[in-house]
């Protein structure tokens, strides 16, 4: 098994990006051999400020590391650290076509919410096939948002083996149904596009307030509450052990507990969970030459695994 996934630094990470991307990515370090990029090329679609995109890959570099990724284990780059994949980008190109991309909801999607609609935002699912099959992923961790793209993938490599040979390995994704979709403080999937996220390394106190601005519906303090339905609960039985998880719906059923109450004990939770993370990384945030050579070190393993299998698309095409 060889599982790959990617990140753009296109903003801090949140929480949704933990649940739904960074853990089980690094999970599964232990089951296979694992890629973990940080998507840049992809980020330009969306970030024009050279300094805030260097800024943000070190900051997704530093938030992995002290997330618990291994550099050891896990082949750790930067995407554009890897140009083998833009040139695997325009071979695949050749075998996509329009009306797979147009089917796309992430375009529509992404221009819908104002950025520009270039050719780059549209060929990302290109760039993202291109990703996935250079190093011949077998399963690609992602959360449901980007289950098309995979998809997308797969009939890419499917119709390039048919048309010159096998090249390319056919990806799967993994999506893990239990945390698929981490509600936002307004209950609203999370996502920094709408504001509504809760960072893994933020401000404490901006964290805090944020948790206590999570809206909830009216009821008053006597009145007995729907765990299942509340935002504060679906985001502590996330942190907390699964008996106080437990604990925290009985109360809420049993009426007499307040939405005020939770809240402070989903920061509590949060804090618990995240206060090794954050510990770790001020450490790294000491030696960025040293976050710097794991990145130049991942990038020259995954480059050999890029040149190969683009000098077989080459070769099977007719280009060498
Ligand atoms: P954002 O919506 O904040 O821009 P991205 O689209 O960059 O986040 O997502 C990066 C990764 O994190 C993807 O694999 C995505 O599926 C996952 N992810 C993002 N938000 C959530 C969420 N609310 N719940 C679960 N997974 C998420
Ligand atoms: N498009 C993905 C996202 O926005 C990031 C990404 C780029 C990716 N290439 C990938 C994820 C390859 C998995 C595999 O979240």
């Amino acid at each position: 098994m060889r599982i790959l996934s990617g990140i753009q630094p296109s903003g801090k990470l949140h929480i949704g990006n933990w649940f739904g991307m960074m853990k089980p990515a690094l999970e599964l370090q232990d089951q296979g051999e694992t890629y973990l990029f940080i998507a840049n090329y992809h980020a330009l679609t969306s970030v024009s400020d050279p300094d805030a995109l260097r800024r943000e890959t070190l900051n997704v570099a530093l938030d992995f590391l002290a997330c618990g990724l291994d550099p050891e284990r896990t082949v750790f780059f930067r995407q554009s650290d890897v140009p083998e994949v833009t040139e695997l980008t325009w071979l695949l190109s050749i075998v996509t076509p329009m009306g797979l991309l147009e089917r796309c909801h992430s375009y529509k999607d992404k221009t819908a919410k104002g950025l520009s609609p270039n050719h780059g935002l549209f060929a990302y699912p290109v760039l993202m096939a291109a990703d996935i099959l250079a190093y011949q992923s077998t399963t690609v961790p992602v959360g449901r948002d980007q289950k098309q793209h995979v998809e997308v993938t797969r009939d890419i490599a499917l119709k390039f083996n048919n048309l010159y040979g096998p090249v390319f390995t056919i990806p799967e994704p993994s999506i893990r149904d239990d945390v698929a979709v981490v509600p936002g403080v307004d209950g609203q999937k999370m996502s920094k596009s709408y504001n509504n996220h809760l960072e893994l390394f933020g401000d404490v106190k901006e964290l805090r307030s944020r948790i206590m601005r999570i809206v909830t519906d009216s009821k008053s303090l006597a009145d007995p509450k729907d765990p299942e339905t509340c935002t504060v609960f679906r985001l502590y039985r996330l942190f907390a052990a699964p008996a106080d998880a437990r604990a925290m719906a009985e109360r809420y059923r049993a009426g007499g507990y307040g939405y005020g109450d939770a809240k402070k004990a989903l920061f509590e939770a949060m804090q618990n969970a995240l206060a090794p993370f954050r510990r770790r990384r001020a450490e790294l945030s000491e030696n960025l030459d040293g976050v710097e050579a794991v990145l130049r070190k991942g990038a020259e393993r995954a480059r050999t695994a890029a040149r190969e299998t683009l000098d077989k698309a080459r070769i099977a095409m007719g280009l060498a």
